[in-house]
């Protein structure tokens, strides 16, 4: 069974202006398309065929076209879920106190995971990775590499994940990479990434 690329679970316009909509269209329906449809062509008739995308992730780290586009499909598959037009604010409950824990307090929070942002040379991605355990970590990663390939410096399951590749900003921003990451904040869909907390830890 092929890969599917997952419809938006908002309008391409539902983010503004945090994430403007000629963006979210193009980062959608071309970039996170393209990714899916590569990884189909990379599985179709190989021995990887009917392995779920976790799976293909944690064993093939020496082959650059699941690598590349396996990442690709999921993280975006995770980016999309965890914005929302509704979202913005502060994690509560055990994923607070996970936070808390790990970082002293959420603006400190805030603070780590955008600079994890900023400062990943190039293309790639911030994430908030949940370990078993229930332990939280942020970290960041090259390309489409995420936690779940081995040896990326950090690990665990990726519970919330920004994407910092210039496609994912650079119509609306332009170099303003800071701006962005901010912008997001105001749409992080806590629920979900607390939905993801649960369900990882
Ligand atoms: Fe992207």
């Amino acid at each position: 069974m092929a890969f599917e690329l997952p419809d938006l679970p908002y309008a391409f316009d539902a983010l503004e202006p945090n994430i403007d909509a000629r963006t979210m269209e193009i980062h959608h329906d071309k970039h996170h398309a393209g990714y899916t449809s590569k990884l189909n062509g990379a599985v179709a008739g190989t021995d990887l065929e009917g392995k779920s995308i976790e799976a293909l992730l944690a064993d093939n780290s020496d082959n650059g076209a699941i690598r590349n586009n396996g990442g690709g499909y999921y993280n975006h598959n995770l980016f999309w879920t965890v914005m929302s037009p509704d979202g913005g604010g502060e994690p509560t409950g055990e994923l607070a106190d996970a936070i808390n824990e790990a970082c002293g307090s959420f603006d400190e929070f805030k603070t780590a995971f955008s600079n994890a942002a900023a400062t990943r040379f190039g293309s790639g991605w911030a994430w908030l990775c949940v370990q078993a355990g229930g332990k939280v970590e942020v970290c960041s990663s090259a390309n489409q590499d995420n936690p779940l390939m081995p040896g990326i410096g950090c690990g665990g399951t990726p519970i919330l994940g920004l994407d910092v590749w210039e496609h994912a900003y650079y119509l609306n921003y332009q170099n303003r990479r800071p701006d962005y990451i901010n912008a997001f904040f105001n749409v992080i869909n806590w629920d979900e990434v607390a939905r993801r907390y649960a369900a990882g830890k």
